[in-house]
């Protein structure tokens, strides 16, 4: 089948939405514009850039991605509320082209929240999205927990939207609970029963719960449904939701029984992979379809063998064809700035010449600790210098002595807010020494809530990136970073943590989300 053949299918990416919303993963406002605009860059159809009635910091966000958009279609959320849509509409009209997608769930315990009757629940649902569709001419509609609502309402209100001017009917499996068979079904009553079915977009909205998030996306499409909701590594509450690398290479790799096509620059997915697993704080699991660190390491002999005699025994795609550098030769302590740039460039990272500067620097000090600088160390680099910055709190310098026998001790030096401190903090292991000497300096109530570590390569002398993830008073803030020495990594990662609550204690109401979508009433 040639590509002209090929049914569109367009990509919905909520990565900043039902991502974001995802405890722990709440991203800063700079770190949303850099995740839309590399979405926008990447071929995404829709993005749905956030919430804007959930808090300020929601609305700031959905109006400047907005404004800054380029090609993508740039939607917000919005309840079946009239001010809601008015607050969404506020933050999306900036956009080229803006979307308002409202909602309500309308399953037996979805309609028992807000407790509306059927009929009043279908009175308000023709109220809302008129209401929406008066405003732009760009209107989702979406009935919440979609797979466990009554078949005949479920058309009743598909057709209720639709008649008052929903542009795209999506259908979530808010739950996880459907299956491929089930979800497709779904799509083809739909389709055959209500009237205008054929005039809309159905769109495909599935959570993870059950590990068929993809699947069951996949067998809507082929009952139907043209647009997919994804998020970019699954990120998402729960098990999250479907993961857009995941549905985007199926299309790709087997166009030859699912005849669909995106207009996703596949060659982008690994970078901006990275990218959200850093400023989220949910690094991507191993063995992870596609963008997993193993997902293209050929480790058994015989499979070794194989890959050497035919790429394609065991490979069902390129690595390039996802963005991974082929065969990328490592940095030295002898490459110039040039290479490196060059190198950043390869990789997809687009640093102005301060920023090259201080990579360069960090990039000299690592080669003189380590042989060979591969990709994911400059990748680490890059992390820890947008992370690193002029901060609140910086650590000066860190000496721990640690062994059998004994306490591990922590000689800390670390400026708090330009005055330098220091202490000296004994603790259950070198970490925990460290992390008490930070909290004797910067005495704070923030709980620790994620200690990850992992080796960015092999080798003894790999940089360890290190994750830390803290909650106060509800507010929730991750730091990473990276370094040979994993207690030194660990110190920056809680320091780096620290410094991001830091912001938002300053600025407390901008960011936190008053409200969640669950909240309809
Ligand atoms: O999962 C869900 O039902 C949602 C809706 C708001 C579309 O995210
Ligand atoms: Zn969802």
């Amino acid at each position: 089948m040639t590509d002209q053949a090929k049914d569109r299918v367009y990509i919905f990416d909520t990565t900043l939405r039902d991502g974001e919303q995802s405890p722990g993963a709440t991203m800063t406002h700079d770190e949303k514009l850099e995740i839309a605009e590399l979405l926008d860059e990447m071929g995404v159809d829709i993005i749905e850039a956030g919430f804007p009635i959930a808090s300020e910091g929601d609305f700031r966000a959905v109006s400047e991605i907005a404004e800054r958009s380029k090609n993508s279609v740039i939607c917000g959320l919005a309840r079946a509320q009239i001010n809601d849509i008015d607050r969404c509409w506020e933050a999306v009209k900036h956009a080229n082209r803006p979307r308002i997608h409202t909602f309500i769930g309308t399953s037996p315990l979805h309609r028992a929240i807000p407790n509306l009757t059927m009929d009043e629940m279908a009175d308000r649902i023709h109220e809302t999205v008129t209401h929406a569709r008066n405003l732009c001419d760009n209107v989702q509609w979406s009935p919440m927990d979609a797979t466990r609502t009554e078949h005949d309402y479920l058309c009743r209100v598909v057709e209720i939207a639709i008649k008052a001017g929903a542009t795209t009917i999506n259908i979530p499996d808010t739950v996880g609970y459907t299956a491929p068979r089930e979800s497709a079904d779904l799509i083809k009553m739909l389709l055959e029963r209500v009237p205008g079915a054929d005039d809309i977009i159905f769109a495909t909205h599935c959570h993870n719960d059950l590990g068929m998030a993809t699947a069951n996306s996949l067998a809507a499409v082929e009952a139907g449904a043209r647009q997919i909701e994804c998020t970019i590594n699954g990120l998402g509450e729960r098990a999250g939701n479907t993961a857009l690398e995941e549905v985007v290479m199926a299309l790709k790799v087997r166009g030859d029984i699912m005849p669909y096509e995106t207009h996703i620059d596949t060659k982008k997915i690994m970078h901006i992979s990275r990218r959200v697993a850093t400023v989220s704080g949910f690094p991507v699991q191993f063995n992870k379809a596609i963008v997993g660190k193993n997902a293209f390491a050929h480790e058994s002999g015989i499979h070794q063998d194989g890959m050497l005699k035919n790429k394609e025994t065991f490979e069902i795609m390129r690595p390039e064809d996802v963005g991974l550098a082929g065969t990328s030769l490592p940095l030295g302590k002898h490459s110039g700035r040039a290479a490196l740039r060059a190198k950043l460039k390869d990789l997809g990272v687009d640093v102005g010449d301060n920023q090259l500067k201080d990579i360069f620097v960090r990039f000299k000090d690592l080669a003189d600790r380590k042989k060979e600088v591969f990709d994911e160390d400059i990748l680490a680099l890059v992390t820890a210098a947008m992370t690193d910055g002029a901060d609140h709190l910086e650590i000066v310098s860190l000496k721990v002595v640690c062994g059998t026998g004994g306490p591990a001790e922590a000689t800390l030096e670390m400026e708090v807010g330009g005055e330098e401190k220091s202490c000296v903090m004994e603790g259950d292991g070198p970490v925990d020494a460290t992390f008490k000497a930070v909290r004797a300096l910067y005495p704070n109530s923030a709980r620790l809530q994620l200690y990850q570590v992992n080796a960015v390569t092999e080798g003894t002398d790999a940089q360890a990136t290190v994750s830390v993830r803290l909650e106060e008073d509800g507010k929730i803030a991750t730091g990473q970073s990276a370094d040979t020495d994993t207690v030194y990594a660990s110190a920056k990662a809680y320091v780096n943590a620290l410094n991001r609550l830091h912001v938002r204690r300053s600025k407390t109401g901008t960011d936190q989300k008053e409200i969640s979508y669950k909240d309809v009433g």
